[in-house]
């Protein structure tokens, strides 16, 4: 079965749904706010005049929050319905931004640019199958003394839902609904890979990135799941039993010079 394209349609569906959605609130965004999170900021530091390589960059709010920093921005999706939307946004704010439409493992084929910056973050991983090859792009797409970013939710999340927490090579197949509050009663089928934190930190370290930060977070800036709870001044946590569960990992890998 060709799961990118049954992925991508998936995809197609939601990144139209998505734009016009007060979850990402894209006219906030306009207004000359940014999307990114303390989390990713901070782990960052400072961004500008630096090359960002951003994967599965959706319609690119994050991408062009990077570039409001001073960045010079490549995101990379495999909607043409969101990549269409990032190119539209670019133009607006004329920020410095370039997006590529392509499948984050025929971009790994095709690319031949390097960056001081390759970032992910909130829901990327799970659409991919094979994490050896991604963590293989990332490398390739980095500078020697370059930084991989990740902040990614935390795979234990998925036990809670009911899918697996260990790597397996066939997907879950799903009928779901997104998570924005105006597309909650069509549903896309997708299919999804659980990947273990151990699976992550494995593939990296195996295409030869050192890692330099690793931490987990017990809030998420986003309520996409189900059973989350508002915190004041933190976001949103999950209580398992009274104990809060891990939302997101973080991840801060070099490449050697
Ligand atoms: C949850 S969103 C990313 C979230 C992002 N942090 C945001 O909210 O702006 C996941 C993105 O991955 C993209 N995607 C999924 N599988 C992909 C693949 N194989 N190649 C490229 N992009 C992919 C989707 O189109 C979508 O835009």
């Amino acid at each position: 079965m060709d799961y990118v394209s049954l992925n991508r349609a998936a995809w197609e569906e939601r990144a139209k749904a998505h734009f016009d959605s007060e979850f990402y609130d894209v006219n906030r965004f306009l207004q000359g706010t940014s999307s990114l999170n303390p989390i990713e900021c901070e782990l960052l530091g400072d961004v500008s005049g630096k090359s960002l390589l951003h994967l599965q960059c959706h319609f690119g709010l994050d991408s062009l929050s990077f570039a409001r920093l001073g960045a010079k921005v490549t995101g990379v999706d495999f909607s043409t319905e969101a990549i269409t939307r990032a190119n539209t946004l670019a133009q607006q704010t004329r920020l410095n931004a370039s997006f590529i439409c392509l499948d984050i493992a025929q971009f790994g084929l095709e690319n031949t640019t390097q960056f001081d910056i390759v970032f992910a973050s909130y829901g990327t991983i799970c659409w991919l199958q094979d994490l050896s090859q991604w963590a293989a792009t990332i490398a390739r797409a980095l500078k020697p003394g370059g930084q991989f970013c990740l902040v990614e939710f935390h795979p234990s999340i998925d036990l809670h839902l009911g899918y697996p927490y260990f790597p397996q090579t066939q997907p879950d197949i799903s009928e779901e609904s997104t998570y924005t509050e105006n597309h909650q009663d069509s549903e896309q089928t997708i299919a999804t890979w659980p990947h273990s934190i151990a699976e992550v930190m494995q593939s990296l370290m195996q295409a030869g990135l050192t890692i330099t930060h690793f931490d987990e977070h017990p809030f998420s800036p986003y309520n996409c799941f189900e059973g989350l709870e508002a915190v004041s001044g933190h976001g949103f946590q999950l209580l398992s039993k009274g104990h809060q569960v891990p939302l997101l990992f973080s991840i801060l890998a070099n490449k050697a010079e």
